[in-house]
């Protein structure tokens, strides 16, 4: 059984990048007529980028003062370095996002440990949120990446972090390769009312395939399962080459 997300097919990444401003800009009307501002997460990697950019060209900019940016996870790197997802964020929505630097939360990533890190983002997001001891988050979008290994934010197969059902953000150790990751959890992001995967590639057929069709528990981003929100993936035809059932193209 898989993800009881709708998967939505892009012939180009044009149309895709449109069709989750669209959703974004849903979300933003939503959140502000509601609560007066958004809060949203944004993950790191490539994909996402052609969205910030055309994001921060629009009215719904986080320029705009009423939204408030988190990050799905960040590489424990200084802010600076290029691998930081802050800095892929800053670089790509440009003066949309630097308008608010209050706006942007990012993970302090100098100073404290890993650990020390995810317990400070921890308290950024209870501050935020003003959230009660046991409280979760509850963010209008979090757009989320697919690895080819499944992996989400910085849920990996087989790290502790996934089975995570209390903290709201977590460090990650991966091997030596590759930076130390803090991460939101699996709790946090099943409480968002709305979350996209943005999923383009040949590379990520067979891990889109065992999320969205064979509901593969191996795989991390299986696990993000909105308790109370909607789960869409928005993928080019390549990520969707080994889907078996008929989905809706655009
Ligand atoms: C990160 C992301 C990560 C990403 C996937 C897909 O910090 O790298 O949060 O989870 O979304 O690895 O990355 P691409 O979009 O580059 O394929």
């Amino acid at each position: 059984m898989g993800s009881t997300g709708r998967v939505i097919v892009f012939d180009e990444k044009k149309s895709l990048v449109e069709f989750a401003m669209g959703i974004w800009r849903e979300a933003y009307g939503e959140s502000v007529a509601v609560r007066g501002y958004m809060t949203v997460a944004l993950s790191g990697g490539e994909t996402p980028v052609d969205l910030y950019r055309a994001l921060a060209r629009t009215d719904e900019n986080p320029g705009r003062g009423n939204i408030h940016i988190f990050l799905a996870d960040e590489r424990f790197v200084p802010l600076t370095d290029k691998e930081s997802n802050y800095h892929m964020v800053r670089e790509t929505m440009g003066d949309a996002v630097s308008t608010f630097e209050n706006h942007l939360h990012h993970v302090v990533t100098e100073g404290p440990t890993p650990d020390e890190a995810a317990e400070r983002y921890e308290e950024e997001l209870r501050r935020h949120f003003r959230l009660k001891p046991g409280e979760l988050p509850r963010f209008d979008l979090i757009i989320l990446g697919l690895g080819e290994d499944g992996h989400t934010a910085s849920l990996f197969p087989g790290n502790p972090a996934l089975g995570e059902s209390k903290r709201l953000s977590r460090a990650v150790t991966l091997d030596s390769a590759r930076h130390d990751r803090i991460t939101l959890t699996l709790p946090v992001m099943n409480n968002a009312r709305r979350i996209i995967f943005l999923v383009c590639g040949s590379r990520k057929a067979a891990s889109l395939k065992g999320v969205v069709e064979d509901g593969n528990a191996a795989l991390p981003a299986s696990h993000v399962v909105p308790r109370d929100g909607s789960l869409c993936f928005l993928v080019d035809r390549e990520a969707a080459r080994l889907l078996t059932q008929k989905r809706k193209a655009h």
